[in-house]
């Protein structure tokens, strides 16, 4: 199997298997550099190179490499620090009304749906979530939640918990027929699963950086589809939401009319860029060649969990997995095989009951072979 990623770039994968993308996934170092660079230069100049105008584009590069890996313009794409942030801003946004509802499912990550509650204690609208199990909700039970009163579906692209996958066009297509808008969280698909943003009918779609787009902490990035970049008020302003942030004017806030307007104040500039030079090291190698990668680590993963006879709770389809495989070792505390793995250089995540595997590009099949492995070995006492 090809080796997508140098080693040298994820300096630990020499000596771990490092199977936790789904939690904080590896930084290729071109783009750790970045970081501190960007901020050892902070402290050595101050403003001389970091300046009005430094300022001002700080985000220009992130939303050219956003575009590449969304397949849409570069003005469609806001930088920000946190996916709850850029959805929170979103949510007080389009800000449902009393008698309208809000649908997700109840296995989708708090933080995809907790900015909607906080908008419906404010309105009364509702939110109505599909019920899942095992990590796992059928679209059609996210389909057949949706009404005429349907305000908006958010829904995490990936489940965080076994990896389901949701046809977006579809989700799309019948959430549009009752005029409502698709709010897509990407933190668990976007870097690992193809997602064509114009062409998924998608509204607005939203991922953290620190996953599967392995970039730091404290930077996030959201498209917002060309039909609401003119009419939709962000719900958290600041200096940077003027379309000229050095107008400061304080009697007069006039919105960019591109997805910039949900840009709001300075940030950690450093990560920004950091996040932009993961996404480029990303892009480069190709999502479509990562996702194939990973999906056959995952097809070896699921294979020696089937030979070990633990239950996968991930979906079986092809089409509704990702990378993530998620398993139920019966008889042990999750925690515990995590940590017992962890003794054995393996790096394996808790989620509720189970123990979640999540291989990216810079795992190899020898990754796999080692958790299997040292997990018969751990089941055989
Ligand atoms: C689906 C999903 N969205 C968002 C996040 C994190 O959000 P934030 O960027 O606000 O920390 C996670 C983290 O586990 C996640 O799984």
């Amino acid at each position: 199997m090809e080796l997508l990623a140098e080693r040298g770039d994820f300096p630990l994968t020499e000596s771990w298997s490092y199977l936790n993308a789904a939690n904080v996934a590896l930084i290729p170092m071109c783009a750790a550099t970045v970081i501190t660079d960007w901020q050892t230069d902070l402290a050595l100049n101050g403003s001389n190179n970091f300046d009005d105008q430094a300022e001002d584009t700080a985000f220009d590069g992130l939303r050219i490499q956003a575009a590449r890996l969304f397949n849409c313009r570069p003005e469609d794409i806001a930088g920000g620090s946190s996916c709850s942030e850029l959805l929170s801003s979103i949510a007080w946004a389009v800000m449902p009304k009393k008698h309208e509802n809000v649908v997700s499912t109840d296995i989708v990550f708090p933080g995809t749906i907790y900015p909607w509650s906080r908008v419906s204690h404010h309105t009364g609208s509702e939110i109505r979530l599909a019920r899942g199990h095992n990590g796992y909700t059928s679209i059609d039970k996210v389909i057949g939640a949706i009404d005429k009163n349907t305000a908006v579906v958010s829904i995490s692209h990936a489940e965080y918990t076994g990896g389901q996958l949701y046809d977006l066009a579809a989700l799309a297509e019948v959430t549009h027929a009752h005029g409502a808008l698709l709010v897509v969280d990407a933190t668990q698909s976007a870097g690992a699963i193809p997602i064509d943003a114009p062409a998924c009918g998608a509204d607005v779609i939203i991922s953290g950086s620190y996953k599967w787009l392995c970039g730091p902490f404290g930077a996030a990035l959201m498209y917002l589809a060309p039909h609401l970049q003119g009419n939709l008020e962000p719900g958290l302003v600041g200096f940077r939401s003027h379309k000229n942030i050095w107008d400061l004017s304080p009697d007069r806030l006039e919105y960019p009319d591109t997805a910039k307007r949900f840009e709001s104040s300075t940030m950690a500039f450093g990560c920004i860029k950091g996040l932009e030079k993961s996404i480029e090291y990303l892009v480069d190698i190709g999502i479509e060649r990562i996702y194939e990668h990973n999906m056959k680590l995952a097809d070896r993963l699921v294979e020696g969990l089937n030979r070990l006879d633990i239950e996968i709770v991930s979906p079986p389809d092809r089409a509704e997995r990702t990378s993530i495989v998620t398993c139920r070792v019966d008889g042990w505390n999750p925690m515990e095989v995590v940590q017992e793995l962890k003794k054995r250089k393996i790096v394996a995540q808790k989620r509720q009951e189970f123990v979640r595997f999540s291989p990216h590009l810079y795992n190899s099949e020898a990754d796999v072979d080692r958790a299997i492995a040292e997990l018969r070995s751990l089941l055989n006492g």
